[in-house]
């Protein structure tokens, strides 16, 4: 007999790598007769459908091994949910995240909102397969669907004040029960806000991600429309964003408002420099039992170390 587990019934460590999930998956496959009538089997645990027509695949993919479909929809950081990692998918089920508008703002040509959707038809996505290593020292590899943030911006004609970029998520109170003020009081001061450094927002790896695995983004990974910087810690790459300003000044982001010590603005990956509560050196990846060497920028200091030459990463962490 098979005993099928639900997701809170199992640990992270026990959450299988794709491989493993691919063989076991034919093995099930096979034995209902599913393969032999040319029925599909995945290799990422999600059906070979896409919501994306056309999807094709951009630059700077890592071969590495992809975590689950599984894995990435039921381990997530999303505080307005929860802060429990296992909450998002079963909290974000209802959550509407269509129609969305998103509120381009600040030092551009014309103040614009664009819809989700028109947003995707004017610049369309790529499939790009990029880490995402979290602070809290555990990483997975992710097939994203991402529109490059540069072709956004270019397109809004910033003046030579936009020195750096400002992202908010919705605040909804009513759809995100982690945003209710409670007897203790709440988890994080809300909206919760990120940003970059325009040079940072135009890098050709910094994404809106409006999906992943080929699909629309899923509510608990942050729907529909969320920020991916790869060679940072995942605290930065914001989700649901409803307003992108263009600004002159570092905006405060939520973690380094709420924890200053331990959490900076650049946030850039970098295992030489600890958190004060935990060493950086080494990651755990989400599927793996033994933990690996965390990578400076994450493995990807060909392409950004440039923009760091003259700073102190010590004290820009
Ligand atoms: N964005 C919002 N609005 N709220 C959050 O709590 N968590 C961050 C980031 N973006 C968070 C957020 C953290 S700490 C991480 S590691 C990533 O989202 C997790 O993304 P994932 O759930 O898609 O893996």
């Amino acid at each position: 007999m098979i005993l099928i587990q639900r997701p809170a019934d199992i640990t992270p460590s026990e959450i299988t790598s794709e491989g493993l999930f691919r063989q076991r998956r034919n093995l099930i496959m096979a034995s209902a007769g599913l393969l032999l009538g040319g029925g599909i089997a995945p290799a990422t645990g999600v059906a070979a459908v896409s919501d994306f027509p056309g999807l094709k695949p951009g630059p700077f993919a890592t071969d590495e091994e992809k975590t689950s479909f599984q894995a990435v929809t039921s381990y997530n950081n999303f505080y307005e949910f929860s802060t429990d990692k296992r909450q998002p998918a079963k909290l974000a089920k209802a959550f509407k995240s269509r129609p969305w508008t998103i509120a381009f703002g600040g030092e551009i040509a014309k103040q614009q909102r664009f819809d989700v959707d028109e947003l995707i038809k004017k610049f369309p996505p790529q499939e790009r397969i990029y880490r995402l290593r979290c602070v809290e020292a555990w990483s997975m590899v992710i097939p994203w669907v991402g529109i490059p943030l540069h072709r956004v911006l270019k397109a809004l004609n910033p003046s030579s004040k936009a020195q750096y970029v400002r992202f908010e998520t919705l605040l909804d109170p009513k759809q995100f029960p982690g945003q209710r003020g409670s007897l203790f009081g709440s988890s994080l001061d809300w909206p919760y806000v990120e940003g970059l450094r325009i040079d940072e927002a135009m890098h050709p790896l910094t994404l809106l991600a409006v999906g992943l695995y080929g699909r629309f983004m899923p509510n608990q990974n942050g729907a529909p429309i969320r920020l991916v910087v790869p060679w940072k810690y995942g605290f930065k790459s914001i989700k649901s964003i409803v307003k992108i300003d263009l600004v002159d000044k570092q905006p405060l982001n939520t973690w380094n408002r709420q924890a200053p010590r331990e959490y900076g603005f650049y946030a850039n990956v970098n295992p030489a420099v600890d958190h004060p509560r935990w060493s950086q050196a080494r990651e755990r990846r989400i599927g793996e039992w033994s933990k690996r060497p965390t990578l400076p920028f994450n493995g990807y200091a060909e392409q950004v170390a440039g923009l760091y030459q003259n700073l102190d990463l010590r004290t820009n962490f």
